[in-house]
This record gives C-alpha cells, structure tokens and sequence, in this order.
C-alpha cells in the first residue's frame, strides 16, 4: 500500500508547537469518539497479530482516528500540508499484571533538529495507571542514549505518564525515550502505533500569531517534572536543542546557536538594546526585549 498524502486545518499554536519541540510529545485528550473506541477494541479482539495493518483498510477507522481532525490537525502542524498516512500498524497488546518494561527509544532512531517523521499512538480503552501506559522522559528526544545502557536504568525522575482515558492519541518525537510501565490491573491493555511522514518543506504555517514574542520566550521543558527534566542537561542545552527544532520547522534553515549568552539563553538585556542571535524572522519588534525572569 503506497503512503498517501492528506492535508487538513492545523491545529496547533505557536506556544504548542515550541512546547512540542522541548518536550518531544503532545498528548491529545479524548479525540476519538466512545463508539468507535468500542469498535477498535471489538476488532482488536478478532485480529491478534502484532502488526494489524489491515485495520488501515477500515473507512470508519481511517476517518475517525488516522485522520481525526484534532490528531491530524497536530500531526498537520508539525509535518507540514500533504504529510503522509500511515501504512503500518502496530499493536502493543499487554496482558496485565506485568512489570515494567526496559526503557529504550525505537529501532531506527537518530537525534536531528529536523522532524520529517512522528510516531503516534492511539488508546482505545481507558488507559489508568494500573494498566500499565507508556512512560516518556521529556526532553529525552535529543539525548543520544543506548538503548543497551538504558534498558538497564530503573524509575527516572524525569518521567511522565501517559495514563489517559479512552481515545486519547498522543503524538512524540519518535527518538523520545520511553517504556511500557508496571501493571498492576487485571486485563488486556490495547495500544496501537503508527508513524505520519513529512513531504513539504517546512515553514511556520500552523496557528502561528505574528505578535508572538519569541525574544523572550523561555522555551523548556513544562509540566510538574520540569525541573528534573532540566537537570537531565547542561545548562541551557535544552532549550538551545528545542529552538534549534523549532527555528528548522520555521523554514530557518541557517540559523544556529552562536554559543554563549545568545538567543534562547536570556539574560537582562536593556530595553533597545538587542541580544545576539535572535533570528530576525521571528522577532518583529526587537526594541521590546525584556528581561527574563
Ligand atoms: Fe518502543
């Protein structure tokens, strides 16, 4: 089945899509309708194999949660128009209780300030703690960490949850580090994976507002683990890394961190003057820098 390109309204903000870039994921609540949550697990239960591709042969399927507008809506934003459809699907099917598992990032991973591709899940039935969701560690998608090394690591401070309720997708950076946690429910935890793939050149054409001001954004990790996430890099090199992605999802393709106390790192700076290596495509109004926090 040969990928095809599909379009659709972005959803997503430039605060979102910075957030993105920093965190490595975005999760969109509830977007899938209960009934055909219902439906995937009813057919789920009828297709055991580990890679359910036919499922991408269902119309009501294909409409409801490949193309979901609020899930490709996000995707449409990060890939850009006419990104491609998955054409593999993978089922992470889990008999619970069952302990956690090794953390790793996916076969084929590489650490790039470009996104030409996303890895997406999709949980079809409430999906709490007990049930064991899939961890992430914020932040983790420029860190270039050996699967073989970190397979042996236990609880990382810096992790989040995916616990969610029924029809909730979530999008991440596919380099993220990640892993199945312990499960302490009885039951089958259903989870299903698949991969959009960029084809335009980027540029900022998701919700993007002309009055953002980005010379004095701190753009980092966000969310109750913030601080641990952060500890996870020297400093500042989180926030230099997720720029990095998001000034090349800008279409800036020759901007790069000059080092130092440039742009993204913000000391007090003077109104009217101007701090070095701010990309003057995003700043309109650079008389208005301020000091940080
Ligand atoms: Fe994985």
């Amino acid at each position: 089945m040969l990928a095809v390109p599909y379009d659709c309204p972005p959803t997503l903000t430039d605060e979102q899509v910075l957030d993105f870039c920093a965190n490595g994921y975005v999760m969109i609540e509830g977007a899938v309708p209960d009934e055909i949550n219902r439906r995937t697990v009813e057919w789920l239960a009828e297709h055991e194999e580990s890679e359910p591709t036919s499922i991408l042969r269902e119309p009501w399927f294909v409409d409801a949660v490949i193309k979901n507008p609020r899930a490709a809506g996000a995707v449409r934003s990060l890939l850009g128009a006419e990104f491609k459809l998955p054409v593999v699907m993978s089922q992470h099917r889990g008999a619970c209780p069952c302990p956690a598992g090794g953390w790793h990032r996916d076969g084929g991973s590489i650490v790039t300030r470009r996104l030409d591709y996303l890895q997406v899940f999709y949980c079809p039935q409430d999906t709490p703690r007990e049930s064991g969701p899939t961890e992430v560690v914020p932040g983790s998608q420029f860190i270039r960490g050996k699967a073989t090394y970190m397979g042996h690591y236990g609880r990382i401070a810096a992790s989040v949850s995916t616990a969610c309720r029924a029809g909730t997708i979530f999008l991440t950076d596919y380099a993220i580090w990640h892993r199945r946690a312990e499960a302490t429910s009885t039951g089958t935890r259903h989870l299903l994976k698949y991969n959009y793939w960029r084809t335009a050149e980027p540029r900022r054409d998701w919700i993007a507002d002309p009055e953002f001001n980005f010379s004095t954004k701190r753009v980092t990790a966000t969310g109750p683990k913030r601080w641990a996430v952060e500890a996870l890099f020297e400093q500042f090199q989180l926030e230099i890394a997720a720029v990095e992605r998001f000034a090349w999802l800008c279409g800036i393709a020759d901007w790069r961190f000059l080092g130092g106390q440039c742009w993204p790192v913000l000391p007090t700076v003077h109104e009217g003057d101007e701090q070095e290596g701010i990309p003057r495509e995003l700043v309109r109004r650079a008389a208005a820098l301020q000091a940080s926090a």
